[in-house]
C-alpha cells in the first residue's frame, strides 16, 4: 500500500521500480495507491504508464497489462479515520502487508496512528523515507512517533544509496578477495576520500532544499552510510549482521569538528525560487571524519560534495601509503589507489605504478573494471529495496540507532556552521575545500572512464 502514490517519488521512482519487479517476476501482491486525489483505478493505471515511459524505461504490453491488473486506488484524508476503514477493505484477506509512506515525515505520525486504530499494524511492515528529522533531536522525535505503535523489526528506513548495486559490491570487493582484507587498515592507507559530485543546481527544488542543504541532504545519510560500508568490520550475518556492524562504526566515529569543516554556495543560487534572501544554506561541503578503533585510527576520511560541479561522479578513493623511496628505483608520484566508481559507470578500479617504456621512469597505471561490461545489468536501488521491504529483508535499511548515530556526528557542523563561501558554478567548490586536505593526497578529478 503506498501513501502518496499521486506525488512526485512515486512518478520518478515507484512504479518504474515496481514495474521492473514485475518484469522480473517478483511481484506477487496487489498494489494498493492511497492519496487524497480522488482517483479512479483507470486513472491510475494511466499515470503510472506514463511515469513509466517518462522513465525512458522500454514499457512491454503484456508485462504492463500484469502489473496495471495489480493497482486499485484509495483516495481519502489522511486525518481521518474513515481513510483506514477503507484501507483495511482494500487489504481483507491479506497478510503482512507494506505499507510504503511517500508523504512528508510530518505525517508518518498521523498515518501510523490511524493504521494502527484500523488495526492495521500487527504484522505489517512500514517504509518509510528520507529525511528523517532535520538534528538528532528531531530524529529522536521521529523514532517515538513511529515507535509508538511499531515495532524496529516492522520499520524499513530507505536510504537508496544502500540499495545500489556498487554499494553492495563494496562488500564483496572487500570480503571475497583475500588479497584486499589484509590492506584495509592504518598500517597501509593513508587516507579514504569520498566525492559526491553532481553537474546540475538544486533547478525546481529551492524550497525543499534551502532548509536542508548538502549536509543534511547527502552527508548525513548517504555518505555516512558508505563509509559504514567501507570501514565496518566483516557481519558474521543475520537480518540485523550488518546494521549491527555499522552501527558499531558510526558509534566508534568522532563528532565532526566544524574546524575541518567547509561550506560552499554556487553563485546564482539565490536567485533560485524557493531559496530565502541572503540565504546561507551550503550547495557545496567537505569535511574530515576520524574514526577512533583499532584499525582506522589516524586515517583520515575526507567527504566533499556538492551541486554544480563539473561532473556528476560519486566514488570513494582509498589511498594507500607511499612505498619506500629505494636507490634502484625512481621517484614515484602517486599512490597506490582503489577506486570504488558508485556513479557512473559503476565499477572499481585499481591505480598501480608501472615502468614507462623506453625510460628509467614509472607511471601510474589504472586497471578498470567497469561493472556493467561483466555482469548482467543491475537492478535500479529502488527495485532493489522495495523488493526486500516486500520480502521481509530488511538487511539494506538503516535502523533507529544508526540514524541517531550519524546525526550525533555531523551535530557540531549543525551547530557551529562557518560561513558560505560562494564557488562558481562549474568549479570544484571554494579554494577551502583544497587546504582541507593540505598534508593528504590532493582531491583529484574523479575517474570517468574513457569509454562511458
Ligand atoms: C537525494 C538528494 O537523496 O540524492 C538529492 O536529495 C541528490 O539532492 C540525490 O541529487 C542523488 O542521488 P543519485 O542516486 O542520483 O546519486
Amino acid at each position: 500500500m503506498i501513501f502518496g502514490i499521486t506525488g512526485d517519488l512515486a512518478r520518478k521512482m515507484t512504479f518504474r521500480s515496481l514495474y521492473r519487479l514485475e518484469r522480473r517476476g517478483l511481484l506477487t501482491c496487489p498494489i494498493v495507491g492511497v492519496a487524497l486525489d480522488d482517483w479512479s483505478a483507470d486513472t491510475l493505471r494511466e499515470h503510472a504508464r506514463a511515469a513509466i515511459e517518462a522513465t525512458g524505461e522500454a514499457v512491454d504490453d503484456q508485462v504492463f497489462a500484469r502489473f496495471a491488473a495489480r493497482l486499485s486506488m484509495v483516495s481519502g484524508d489522511f486525518a481521518d479515520a474513515a481513510t483506514y476503514g477503507k484501507v483495511a477493505e482494500a487489504i481483507k484477506g491479506r497478510s503482512n502487508p507494506v505499507f510504503y509512506l511517500e508523504i512528508p515525515p510530518s505525517l508518518f505520525g498521523r498515518v501510523v496512528d490511524g493504521l494502527a486504530g484500523a488495526g492495521l499494524t500487527d504484522n505489517a511492515r512500514v517504509v518509510v523515507e528520507k529525511p528523517f528529522g532535520h538534528d538528532l533531536s528531531s530524529a529522536k522525535a521521529l523514532n517515538d512517533q513511529l515507535s509508538a505503535h511499531l515495532q524496529e523489526w516492522q520499520i524499513y528506513r530507505i536510504d537508496h544509496f544502500l540499495g545500489k548495486e556498487p554499494a553492495m559490491d563494496i562488500r564483496y570487493i572487500r570480503f571475497s578477495n583475500s588479497i584486499i582484507e589484509p590492506l584495509w587498515n592504518r598500517d597501509r592507507i593513508e587516507a579514504v576520500q569520498i566525492t559526491m559530485a553532481e553537474n546540475f543546481g538544486v533547478e525546481d527544488r529551492g524550497h525543499f532544499y534551502d532548509p536542508v542543504g548538502a549536509l543534511r541532504d547527502v552527508v548525513q545519510n548517504h555518505l555516512l552510510q558508505l563509509i559504514g560500508l567501507i570501514a565496518s568490520e566483516p557481519s558474521s550475518g543475520g537480518p540485523d549482521g550488518f546494521r549491527d556492524k555499522r552501527v558499531e562504526l558510526f558509534k566508534s566515529i568522532r563528532p565532526a569538528d566544524p574546524e575541518h569543516y567547509v561550506r560552499g554556495q554556487y553563485a546564482g543560487y539565490l536567485e533560485i525560487d524557493g531559496v530565502a534572501p541572503n540565504s546561507q544554506t551550503e550547495t557545496f561541503t567537505a569535511l574530515k571524519l576520524h574514526i577512533d578503533n583499532w584499525r582506522w585510527s589516524g586515517v583520515p576520511f575526507f567527504i566533499r560534495a556538492g551541486k554544480a560541479l563539473p561532473v556528476r561522479a560519486t566514488e570513494i578513493r582509498v589511498i594507500f601509503k607511499r612505498p619506500p623511496e629505494l636507490p634502484f628505483l625512481p621517484k614515484i608520484d602517486e599512490q597506490n589507489e582503489l577506486i570504488f566508481r558508485i556513479d557512473p559507470n559503476p565499477g572499481v578500479d585499481l591505480v598501480l605504478q608501472a615502468k614507462e617504456s623506453g625510460v628509467d621512469a614509472s607511471r601510474a597505471v589504472n586497471l578498470c573494471l567497469v561493472f556493467a561490461d561483466e555482469m548482467a545489468a543491475a537492478p535500479e536501488p529502488y527495485e532493489r529495496l522495495l523488493g526486500d521491504a516486500m520480502h521481509g529483508d530488511s538487511s539494506q535499511f538503516i535502523r533507529e540507532d544508526g540514524v541517531e548515530e550519524t546525526w550525533r556526528i555531523v551535530e557540531p557542523l549543525l551547530e557551529s556552521p562557518p560561513p558560505v563561501q560562494i564557488y562558481q558554478p562549474g568549479s570544484w567548490g571554494p579554494p577551502g575545500a583544497d587546504a582541507l586536505v593540505a598534508g593528504y593526497p590532493a582531491w583529484r578529478q574523479p575517474w570517468l572512464p574513457a569509454h562511458q
